[in-house]
């Protein structure tokens, strides 16, 4: 074991608990030979003769067959899994940062070793979709992987709906409960989830999509008058990981993997996921949508994930058998934002006075985006700069799909009109078959 924090700790937990029984399943006894750690004065509840400083020379010593990576980051641990796998290790991690990296070098090793790498508690915790995706989905042609894959903006997000709160109060109470971590910024700002989707759309692809291919947005800037216009519109707000398959004009395919906070009708499977949850819809050909929903953190829960693998991994060493390969035969590019059409909700604070609505409905236009709605409400009037009072009014518009550089497009020349006084918010509407 390379870790014992948060989830190592659950895994050795539960590891010595149902000791019997995992060695039933495997046909051998699972054994701990040793736990990689920092720090070795703390006492953490198993012999200290176990613990090392020095992961190393752990991970390619003899009486080890199965590497349990649990420390997190990619500096540290990239060496020691490529040395554990060059050793015939199989490896077993939670680790998405690094996978959505370096994944192609990892494979390589284990292709290079007939070795085995698991990875189901990367993504969405306790929820096994790596595995469906990989075994029992590999008959199947997956059209579009959509996850709430992080379970801190997921609370966020809830919370911000159901309280009327706004982003910073609620952020801050997420940290008070230690849902957020100190520094929330991987989780806020997208990052988190972006690595998730880089995993998802690779496995379900089969094609190599790393972090930096997807498209990310976070959640900092939604407000509780965005959540207001949601529910006018019978919809919430999720933090979306959306990955999938486009068929290009000239007929070939390639991948869109992207993470952003949009609109989701309430009718949508994934609107009633709430709290710190986690849930994934696949659609596949032949298999139609399926849903998978669980806890997507925590200890105990990632840590059901992780004995998952370590139990394949050990039933394959004493079986002779090998996980599923890591597949990218498809070799599909990855399609950039410009080519994704969805809809959009634009909110606006515009002059009150005659002609606006028909110059902005004409932006709209210009731009080639067509307007499906169309609301406004008074507002307050402000006081211009020669103090005359100037009525003001909110402009909701909805959008049929349009292009990502259309919107943008209109957005900008809306910007320079001088009745268009505020872009207050551009939200995509996701999850609806509408056009
Ligand atoms: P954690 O609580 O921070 O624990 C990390 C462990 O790794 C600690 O035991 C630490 O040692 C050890 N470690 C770190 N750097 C080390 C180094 N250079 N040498 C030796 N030991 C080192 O992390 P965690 O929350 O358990 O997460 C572990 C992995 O699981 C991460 O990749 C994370 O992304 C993933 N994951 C976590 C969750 C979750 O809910 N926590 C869910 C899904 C996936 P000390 O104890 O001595 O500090
Ligand atoms: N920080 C992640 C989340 C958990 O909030 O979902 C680990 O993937």
């Amino acid at each position: 074991m390379l870790g014992m924090g948060t989830v190592g700790t659950e895994v050795i937990r539960f590891m010595t608990e149902n000791a019997e029984s995992l060695a039933a399943r495997i046909g051998a006894p699972l054994e701990l030979r040793g736990v990689a750690v920092r720090d070795l004065t703390k006492d953490r509840g198993i012999d200290p003769e176990l613990l090392t400083a020095d992961p190393s020379t752990l991970v390619s010593r003899e009486d080890v067959d199965v590497v349990v990576e649990l420390m997190g980051g990619i500096d540290v641990p990239r060496p020691l899994l490529l040395e554990a796998l060059s050793h015939g290790k199989s490896v077993v991690t939670a680790n998405k940062a690094l996978l959505a990296e370096y994944t192609d070098e990892l494979a390589e090793a284990v292709d290079a070793t007939g070795t085995d790498l698991y990875f189901e508690a990367a993504v969405a915790g306790a929820i096994p979709v790596i595995g469906p995706l990989r075994r029992s989905m590999a008959g199947d042609q997956v059209e579009r992987v959509v996850g709430i894959v992080n379970g801190t903006t997921n609370y966020i997000l809830s919370e911000m709906g159901s309280t009327g709160a706004d982003y910073s109060e609620t952020l801050a109470e997420a940290s008070r409960l230690g849902y957020a971590e100190a520094d929330p910024t991987a989780d806020v700002e997208g990052y988190d989830a972006a690595a998730k989707a880089a995993i998802l759309a690779s496995i379900a692809f089969h094609s190599r999509v790393t972090a930096g291919d997807v498209y990310r947005e976070g959640i900092s800037r939604i407000s509780p008058d965005d959540f207001e216009s949601a529910r006018d519109m019978d919809c919430t707000i999720k933090l979306l990981a959306i990955c999938e398959k486009l068929r290009r004009a000239d007929g070939t395919e390639a991948v869109s993997a992207r993470v952003y906070p949009a609109l989701l009708p309430n009718s949508h499977p994934l609107a009633a996921v709430g709290g710190a949850f986690n849930a994934v819809v696949v659609e596949a050909e032949a298999a139609g949508r399926l849903m998978f929903y669980g806890q997507g953190a925590g200890g105990a829960p990632t840590a059901s994930a992780v004995l998952g693998d370590v139990v394949a991994a050990a039933r394959n060493k004493v079986g002779a058998g090998r996980a599923p390969g890591d597949s990218t035969y498809a070799a599909l590019p990855v399609a950039s934002m410009d080519e994704i059409l969805t809809r959009y909700h634009v909110r606006m604070r515009v002059a009150d006075k005659p002609g606006v609505l028909a110059l902005v409905a004409a932006e709209f236009s210009n731009h080639g985006v067509s307007i499906a709605q169309c609301r406004q409400t008074e507002v307050e009037a402000s006081t211009g700069e020669d103090d005359e009072v100037q009525p003001s009014a909110e402009l909701t518009v909805l959008t049929h799909r349009a292009s990502e550089r259309a919107l943008a497009d209109t957005v900008a020349a809306l910007s320079d009109q001088g009745a268009v006084t505020d872009i207050t918010s551009v939200i995509r509407l996701e999850g609806v078959d509408t056009e």
